[in-house]
């Protein structure tokens, strides 16, 4: 069973974030959405609230779960078996830092392949602390999160 883990923080889960999925889900067998309980990042979304979107978002992807998880993701794959962790990436300057983390993942357990994804262009200028920055100043959010993320959010602000 080709399991593959798709970790981060998704606070809150965007198009970005769906469509990286999308991409990854006909490529293996199941899909885990490691959400990452980080408590020294403040984050706007709980866990609870981010996996309960995520799980609300992906309705229609049947080989997906959504998993919270605290630790290392190196030992998250080791427990569940998997075979790939897979990122997305925007534009160039995404690479450094997941290359860092790749190289980092590979050294502590190197039987998990890091696998990137391209977004498409419609997507790649999106990244979660946008859309906290436009949610932030009230500004127009459906071009880049799911209906039900923009729902959360004003109901954040309400
Ligand atoms: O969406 P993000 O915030 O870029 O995701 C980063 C994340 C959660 C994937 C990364 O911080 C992570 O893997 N955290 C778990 C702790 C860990 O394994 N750190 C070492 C990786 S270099």
């Amino acid at each position: 069973m080709a399991l593959a883990l798709y970790p981060g923080t998704f606070d809150p889960f965007t198009y970005g974030h769906l469509d990286v999925l999308e991409r990854a889900c006909p490529l293996f067998e199941q899909v885990e959405v490691t959400v990452a309980i980080n408590s020294s990042k403040h984050t706007l979304f709980t866990i609870d609230e981010r996996c309960t979107l995520i799980e609300q978002c992906v309705a229609h992807l049947d080989n997906v779960t959504v998993a919270a998880f605290e630790g290392l993701l190196v030992d998250r794959a080791r427990e569940r078996q998997a075979t790939a962790l897979v990122r997305g990436l925007r534009q160039v300057s995404d690479f450094d830092y997941e290359f860092r983390m790749a190289f980092a993942n590979r050294k502590m357990y190197p039987e998990v392949e890091t696998v990137f994804f391209m977004t498409s262009e419609a997507h790649a200028m999106i990244s979660a602390s946008i859309v906290r920055d436009v949610h932030r100043w009230g500004g127009d959010l459906t071009p880049f999160v799911p209906p039900l993320v923009v729902e959360a959010l004003r109901a954040k602000a309400s």
